[in-house]
């Protein structure tokens, strides 16, 4: 195997995805560690996180429930619904059959949004296929390439006279939408939302049918990106007289006193027949819902088919601000009125926070100096793929907080509104990129979007306008600089409040960075202290870091089984990047560096680095597919939290190894620590700041124990044992109260545990899940990357002891009973039962 270096071919302007760096180290053996499960989530992850922003008189409907699917063709138009044989489908308006109420879909499947049908295809072993992580999806894979979603819904006869839309929050890939018959619209960018207003196709007082057609054989990224609608949908219903979608504006403004203005701002749009006098109205709320300020706008006139835009000030005295430990929100209820009467109406949710970042000493958080401590992350995880129900994005949002993370970085596309809500209610910043770098018409319509819709949150403190853009930086670099100026003055010119950076991996002297405000660097720890000295005057911060390369529970690195050891050892590491050590040793102790960006929080589907097949997702993450955490979680939680850390590995069962040197690793913040074995003393150490202890130890079965010393004191001590053979399975639940809203999900945890009760780490037995009563399975994941059992099987392996299952209630209060079995023969393991009960919430509304 050759092994090359990233290094070489950014210099030669060439793109590579990193997948097809195979860097492999050789030796050894594998074997498997226990690690514990997530730790507890933090409270404000729980309950249900979305709620939509209409006001009545507007409505919003969810339009997840109820939908057909059936696969298309991506080349043969007869398993296609015929769809592109003869080239007239598009000849006469209202001619589509299978878009009309009353087709029969009956053989078609059944199912909710959102959807990803990637996850659900089997693995096919395709290098080309390697970076999606060897999902059937391309020009290649006709057959399982295109799909298509049909629903029926009633339209009462109240929705005369009104403007009614259908929005997607995002589908992957290329939409074709259908509406009665009638071709509506077409949408192909795989991330960002977009919406159809169907007035015109609707069938007031009757059913009416929504067919999309979507076609993911064409991709974006090198990384696994999902297949179908995977994010939410809405049916949207206004006025004709409404205020403009992402216009409202909320923008706080500090003032000389304790007081902050607020600068208000709101378009108009009157899509009805006559003109109207109009008047807009806010009333900003504290989050108990108390009414703290209210601001009026002059009255307008907006003509036919005209707009308006509408702007006034208010004042918050002594505001509540939003901070990573108090994220504290508000909200303001936008209302635009004629004569008194309300017409259409929305609530933004926002913060008061002010952000700076300063060359000389890097990042303020309302005045105060904050190390960025950030992780990127892709948007599938472990049992769903792309489809991410809202609860599971807080779900993993607060398995990062707890090693202390405090940014997220949405690598390489605009994030789902879920995600930004559950950061924003939970106290999580965010860098929010873009998916493509282009001052194209598609390129300023993503970025547009984005900043429209997200200007307001206030966990968002800086916009990405892209990542690694090879030619732009280098063989490109004048129109890089060129494509870049036009992209960051638009952000300006939409969002005055934030600095746009980008992810560059190069030393950022010329091409795009020339553009932007604060300068990102990926990887490249030689380049920041340089580039820190020429130019004094520009903020520096890691937008992509470390790529560490660590399988959970596993010790041992053997190329020969595509495993890779959970320690922190040079071989953990690509040719590119850096050990969790090392970067954080660089950027956390340099003041005027804002922080940085690990690569990645949890691992994600595709690019199985270093290796290939049979490995199927990454293993880049501090987490794993699942959010288990691995052994680098404790490193970063000792070092980004004040939490007092002791955390001792591997495991302590190496039956057949006996005498053998294991090394034993602690990271830990206290002062010193002391290792024995079997309770002899295997030397006391003192902890370096940023670093860890070890010790090489001679293995002999029994218990390793760490003592760890602060101030002179035993603060904590921490021990793995030699454990029997798995006799029993062990289930977990994060939380065994969910909603009965038909979306919220009950995480749980399988584990095996030994005759004295204790976990085994090495255990791998393959469980079998029932689940009766309201729910319903929707994933499965162990974070193994060699797995390729499926996500949707009613079973799992355990990996390194732990397998993770995905529950999600019905519309139904009651209980959910899950028991998970091993149905191996020979072996002879008790079964777990747990119960979870899901309690009567109001729905959101829905059709
Ligand atoms: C970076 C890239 C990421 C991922 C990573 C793997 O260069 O931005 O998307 O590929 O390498 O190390």
């Amino acid at each position: 195997m050759v092994r090359i270096s990233r290094r070489d071919l950014l210099g030669s302007g060439l793109a590579l995805s990193t997948s097809s760096l195979m860097a492999r180290t050789a030796w050894a053996r594998t074997a498997a560690l226990f690690s514990p499960a997530f730790p507890t989530t933090d409270p404000r992850a729980a309950g249900q996180v979305s709620a939509p922003g209409a006001i009545a008189p507007r409505e919003q409907f969810l339009l997840d429930f109820g939908w057909k699917f059936m696969f298309g063709h991506g080349s043969d138009p007869a398993l296609d619904l015929g769809f592109g044989k003869s080239q007239d489908d598009f000849a006469k308006t209202g001619d589509f059959k299978f878009a009309k109420a009353g087709y029969d879909d009956s053989k078609w499947r059944a199912l909710n949004l959102p959807h990803d049908w990637a996850v659900e295809l089997p693995f096919v072993r395709d290098d080309a296929l390697q970076s999606h992580g060897y999902k059937p999806l391309g020009r290649r894979y006709p057959e399982t390439s295109v799909g298509w979603y049909r629903k029926e819904f009633e339209s009462p006869a109240s929705d005369a006279g009104r403007r009614v839309a259908i929005e997607f929050d995002g589908a992957f890939r290329d939409v074709l939408l259908f509406v009665n018959g009638c071709f509506v619209g077409r949408n192909d960018n795989g991330y960002a939302p977009f919406r159809f207003d169907i007035t015109d196709f609707l069938a007031v007082g009757a059913k009416n049918c929504i067919v999309a057609r979507v076609d993911a054989s064409f991709g974006d990224g090198w990384f696994y990106e999902g297949a179908g609608i995977y994010r939410h949908v809405w049916l949207t219903k206004t006025d004709a007289l409404h205020l403009a979608k992402c216009e409202s504006t909320v923008r706080p403004e500090a003032t000389d006193g304790n007081a902050v203005n607020l600068q208000l701002a709101a378009v108009v749009v009157n899509e009805g027949k006559n003109f109207e006098t109009s008047a807009v109205s806010w009333q900003i709320l504290d989050a108990a819902g108390k009414t703290v300020a209210t601001a009026r706008a002059s009255v307008q006139t907006v003509n036919v088919d005209g707009q308006a835009r509408f702007e006034a000030l208010a004042q918050l005295s002594d505001p509540a601000l939003w901070s990573v430990e108090e994220p504290n929100l508000y909200s303001a209820i936008v209302t635009v009125e004629t004569n008194g009467k309300p017409r259409d109406a929305e609530r933004v949710s926002f913060g008061v926070r002010f952000l700076r970042f300063e060359a000389e000493h890097g990042f303020f958080l309302n005045e105060k100096p904050l190390k960025i401590q950030g992780t990127c992350n892709h948007q599938d995880h472990a049992g769903v793929g792309a489809a991410v129900p809202d609860r599971l994005q807080a779900f993993r949002i607060g398995v990062l907080q707890q090693m202390g993370c405090n940014a997220v970085r949405t690598s390489h596309n605009m994030p789902t509104p879920e995600l930004v809500q559950a950061c924003d209610r939970m106290g999580m910043m965010m860098m929010c990129e873009t998916r493509q770098m282009s001052s194209n018409p598609e390129g300023m319509a993503q970025l547009e979007t984005m900043i429209k819709r997200y200007r307001n949150s206030p966990s968002i403190i800086l916009w990405s306008i892209g990542n690694e853009e090879w030619h732009l930086q280098n063989d490109m670099a004048e129109q890089g600089a060129k494509i870049a100026a036009t992209m960051v003055q638009r952000c300006h010119e939409l969002d005055p409040t934030r600095v746009v950076s980008a992810a560059v991996n190069g030393d950022n002297s010329k091409g795009v960075s020339e553009a932007l405000d604060i300068i990102g660097f990926n990887y490249n720890l030689k380049f920041p202290d340089d580039y820190h000295k020429q130019h004094p005057t520009k903020p520096v911060f890691g937008s992509e870091t470390a790529s560490t390369i660590t399988q959970r529970g596993v010790y041992q690195t053997d190329p020969l089984r595509n495993t890779l050891g959970a320690y922190d050892y040079p071989e953990n590491h690509t040719e590119w990047s850096e050990l969790a050590e090392e970067w954080w040793k660089f950027y956390g102790t340099r003041e005027w560096l804002a922080g940085g960006f690990a690569w990645t929080g949890f691992d994600y589907r595709g690019e199985p680095t270093p290796y290939g097949w049979p490995s199927i997702n990454s293993n880049f993450g501090i987490v794993d597919m699942c959010g288990f955490p691995k052994d680098n979680f404790f490193y970063y939680k000792a070092w980004w939290t004040k939490q007092p850390v002791l955390h001792l590995f591997p495991h302590w069962n190496w039956e057949g190894r006996e005498g053998d040197e294991i090394p034993v690793w602690v990271h830990s913040n206290l002062d010193e620590v002391e290792l024995l074995l079997n309770g002899k003393s295997m030397g006391r150490q003192k902890v370096p700041r940023l670093g860890h202890v070890d010790w090489k130890v001679r293995y002999e079965p029994g218990t390793i124990t760490a003592h760890g010393w602060k101030d002179g004191k035993l603060a904590l001590t921490e021990e793995r044992a030699t454990t029997g053979p798995a006799v029993a399975l062990r289930l977990t639940a994060e939380r065994t109260e969910i909603d009965g809203d038909g979306e919220d999900v009950a995480v749980l945890t399988v584990s095996a545990v030994d005759g004295q009760g204790r976990a085994v780490p090495t255990a791998d037995v393959l469980v079998d899940l029932k689940v009766t009563g309201e729910g319903a399975l929707i994933g499965v994941g162990n974070g193994d990357p060699n797995c390729q059992e499926s996500d949707k099987e009613p079973r799992r392996s355990l990996f390194s002891g732990l397998a993770q299952a995905i529950v999600q209630a019905t519309k139904t209060a009651g209980t959910i009973e899950i028991v998970a079995e091993v149905n191996v023969r020979r072996v002879n393991i008790e079964p777990a039962k747990i119960t979870i009960t899901t309690k009567q919430v109001p729905l959101r509304p829905m059709v």
